[in-house]
């Protein structure tokens, strides 16, 4: 039976992410742009359904995206609509509104955005009522505009109140000024990181400034664009997603990776990292060995947040192999780099890391590793935003674009403390564990990555 997953894409920057995924989900899948089957592996349709709805075209099958395009604006819905994948999807998962947030949270959360989300959740229920298994949703959007971060945030907790059961994911972009110059940017993401704490299950971060420096500096992109930073986005959650997408025993669904992910509720924001980065213009297909995917994994320069895990502490993390690799040899080398930096995991949390293989490998590639981590070096991600926005909020700089929505100042002291809460709890978390004697928090080692060394 499909365990069915509906994906949202909202926003400027989610929907020009959410295009380039189902590319790359069409072809790891094996379809075609109209999507038609034209694969050779049975494993390739095995769970296309997760993502996929079947319907019967004439005499062939054809797997319709199960997913909802949403904007304020109309630019990019158009753009996407007119594009080669256009066609996929249905016509009337399309919303966008005339207008655009202009940057303005609560445009998207109290007045434009309120105003189109009746006619969302309505989408959204005739898109849930087929299903069978329905097992959550999936967000994309960024958190530094008015749309994906405020219309976003508001979707969220309607779905919450609908749809209390289910699991709701969401892959969020912080904002960094080496991409974006908009001055409100950590006003916004920190508004909506206060309504994910409370209504998300499972936030996926990554980080602008950690593609940023991933496309300058392994990939060589001289100044990356959109695209090349989205094209890094959908490799990180085809990764992620694989084993919601290909048989195998673990982490087989978002609420089975939750559960193993996330010890406490409002920790559940999860650093992806990813090895080795596909430059598609450059085809390669070097194999890689297990010890280098499994170091490169837990080195902060493969992490989609740029943060750094050897300032914190690893509560958990879900480690995914694709391509022939034996199951073995990935478990006794993510074994071997844990009990070798054992200082960097919670030692309260036995078998905190999890091994997940899968044997489609990703398109271009014959092998890959994707890792998702519980760190509690993420609050840097947290403290840099909340830097940029006390600094701001203390002279209440720019707010009266947000009260002239109808908001409340209330919400920003809110969303601060809040914020700095939840960085306190991760710092609890990360000395929870310490043997002082053991661990020097100013002293940055290097990860040991000697992995696979039996000696
Ligand atoms: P409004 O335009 O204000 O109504 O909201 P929006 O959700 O459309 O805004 P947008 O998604 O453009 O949010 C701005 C933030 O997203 C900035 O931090 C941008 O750097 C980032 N951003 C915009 N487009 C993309 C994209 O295609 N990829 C990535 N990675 N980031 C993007
Ligand atoms: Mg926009």
């Amino acid at each position: 039976m499909p365990r069915e997953i509906i994906n949202i894409q909202t926003g400027q920057a989610g929907n020009q992410i959410g295009e380039n995924f189902w590319k790359m989900l069409l072809a790891e899948h094996g379809l075609d742009q109209s999507g038609a089957y034209h694969g050779t592996d049975p494993l390739q349709l095995a769970r296309v359904e997760t993502y996929f709805s079947e319907v019967n075209a004439g005499s062939v099958a054809k797997y319709v995206p199960r997913s909802v395009q949403i904007d304020l604006e109309a630019g990019v819905c158009d753009r996407i609509r007119s594009g080669p994948t256009g066609a996929l999807f249905k016509p009337d998962t399309f919303i966008a509104g005339d207008g655009g947030a202009g940057n303005n949270w609560a445009k998207g959360f109290y007045t434009d955005g309120a105003e189109l989300v009746d006619n969302i959740t309505d989408v959204l229920r005739k898109q849930s009522e087929p299903c069978d298994a329905l097992q959550g949703f999936q967000i994309i959007h960024s958190l530094g505009g008015g749309t994906g971060a405020g219309l976003g945030s508001l979707l969220l907790s309607k779905l919450r109140e609908e749809y209390p059961d289910r699991i709701l994911a969401t892959f969020s972009i912080l904002p960094s000024p080496k991409v974006s110059e908009t001055v409100v940017e950590p006003y916004n993401a920190l508004l909506s990181v206060h309504q994910l704490v409370e209504n998300s299950d499972m936030t996926i971060c990554i980080d602008n400034e950690a593609l940023y420096d991933i496309t300058t500096r392994a990939l060589k992109v001289k100044s990356p664009t959109f695209d090349d930073l989205n094209s890094l986005v959908s490799q990180v959650m085809c990764g992620v997603s694989t084993s919601l997408r290909f048989p195998g025993q673990l982490n087989g669904d978002l609420r089975k990776l939750s559960l193993n992910l996330i010890p406490f509720p409002r920790l559940h924001f999860l650093a992806p990292s990813y090895a080795p980065f596909y430059d598609p213009k450059a085809q390669s297909f070097h194999r890689i060995s297990v010890p280098d995917l499994t170091s490169a994994l837990f080195d902060r320069k493969n992490l989609l947040v740029a943060c750094d895990p050897r300032f914190g502490r690893y509560l958990t993390a879900a480690t995914i192999f694709r391509g022939k690799i034996a199951s073995r040899e990935a478990e006794y080398t993510v074994h071997q780099l844990q009990q070798k930096n054992s200082h960097l995991f919670v030692d309260w949390i036995p078998d905190n890391v999890s091994v997940t293989l899968c044997s489609v490998p990703p398109v271009g590639q014959k092998q890959s590793a994707t890792c998702l981590a519980n760190t509690t070096a993420i609050q840097e991600l947290f403290t840099r935003n909340l830097s940029q926005f006390t600094a701001m909020y203390k002279r209440k700089a720019f707010v009266h674009w947000y009260t002239e929505e109808g908001m409340d100042t209330m919400e920003f002291s809110e969303a601060e403390s809040n914020t700095h809460d939840l960085v306190n709890e991760y710092q609890q978390y990360q000395e929870a564990t310490a043997d002082t004697e053991d661990v020097e928090y100013e002293h940055v080692s290097e990860i040991d990555q000697s992995v696979g060394d039996e000696s």
